[in-house]
């Protein structure tokens, strides 16, 4: 693999390699080692999870690790990124890991480095993308209901400006979920579907579904116009436990984090007996050491 930037770029062949290894390291708890490659950090946007988590799994593979401190880069004198990005390069760092707001600047980098010896991770990319946290997502629930053909998956919330909601329906479409219903008031309903079906009632969306996965607000991406009164989103589409209870008594309950407690999701449903949410956090580790060992052999 020389880049890990879409899911639709994979195989479902190379998806199940790839759950297969982050498994295999979550339950084996031995991993190759790579002493001599270098992963570069750069996240242009703000993160706790991912980038901690790509930096712990690059460390469990005996990887260095570097974190460009974007306040001080060279990019504030002009530099332009593919400049940067050959910069690193030339130093002997083999996989770039990047995190930005502007949607396909990571191909949009790999198209133009198709020379460079350099490995690029999308950690992210505007409303687009977010490939690591589907994959991440798709292990955590395999691991606990592993035949995905039978299940009905219910994703919630602010569906329109979630990369993490583009990612997991592309990995859903993938390996053939059997069910996936999108949940999200008609504001934030997307214009395009890469998998499922969308839906604005709630009760009806997860009717015994087998995983409830909600999605932040995310404040930061509302236009003006699109703005609801987070009241009434609280009131209409908040997981609570008497809207958890239409699914499946055994549903799991998943949010990518951060999570903001009491508008998209309750703090019993985060913190009760169904929540996979520090699952998820922990098999992010195991996911993207499988990521990078792809890139890295
Ligand atoms: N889920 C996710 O991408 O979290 P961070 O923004 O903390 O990396």
């Amino acid at each position: 693999m020389k880049h890990f930037l879409e899911i639709s770029q994979l195989s479902r062949t190379e998806i199940e390699s790839l759950l297969e290894r982050a498994l295999y390291f979550k339950r084996q708890k031995q991993c190759p080692s790579f002493p001599k490659q270098t992963l570069a950090s750069l996240f242009y946007e703000s993160s706790t999870r991912t980038r901690v988590s790509f930096e712990l799994a690059a460390k469990r593979l005996s990887m260095s690790v570097v974190h460009l401190e974007l306040q001080h880069s060279s990019e504030n004198k002009g530099e332009e990124m593919a400049d940067t990005l050959r910069t690193l390069s030339a130093m002997g760092i083999g996989c770039v890991v990047i995190r930005h707001s502007k949607e396909g600047i990571q191909q949009t980098l790999a198209d133009t480095l198709k020379e460079e010896a350099i490995h690029l991770i999308n950690a992210g990319d505007g409303v687009h993308a977010h490939p690591s946290q589907a994959l991440l997502d798709m292990m955590t629930i395999t691991e606990c209901k592993p035949d995905i053909t039978k299940l009905k998956i219910a994703l919630l919330g602010d569906i329109k400006h979630s990369r993490v909601a583009n990612s997991f329906q592309c990995i859903c479409k993938k390996m053939g979920v059997g069910e996936l219903v999108l949940i999200a008031p008609p504001i934030w309903q997307p214009e395009t579907l890469h998998y499922g079906r969308i839906t604005h009632q709630l009760r009806e969306g997860l009717m015994d579904a087998d995983v409830v996965i909600c999605l932040r607000v995310q404040r930061e991406r509302l236009l003006n116009e699109e703005e609801l009164d987070f009241e009434s989103y609280r009131r209409d589409f908040c997981l609570s436990l008497s809207q958890l209870a239409h699914a499946k008594k055994d549903a799991m309950v998943m949010h990518p984090g951060p999570i903001n407690r009491g508008l998209e999701i309750d703090s019993q449903v985060a913190d009760g007996p169904q929540s996979f949410i520090l699952q998820q956090v922990t098999n992010g580790v195991y996911a993207r050491m499988a990521i990078l060992e792809a890139l890295t052999i």
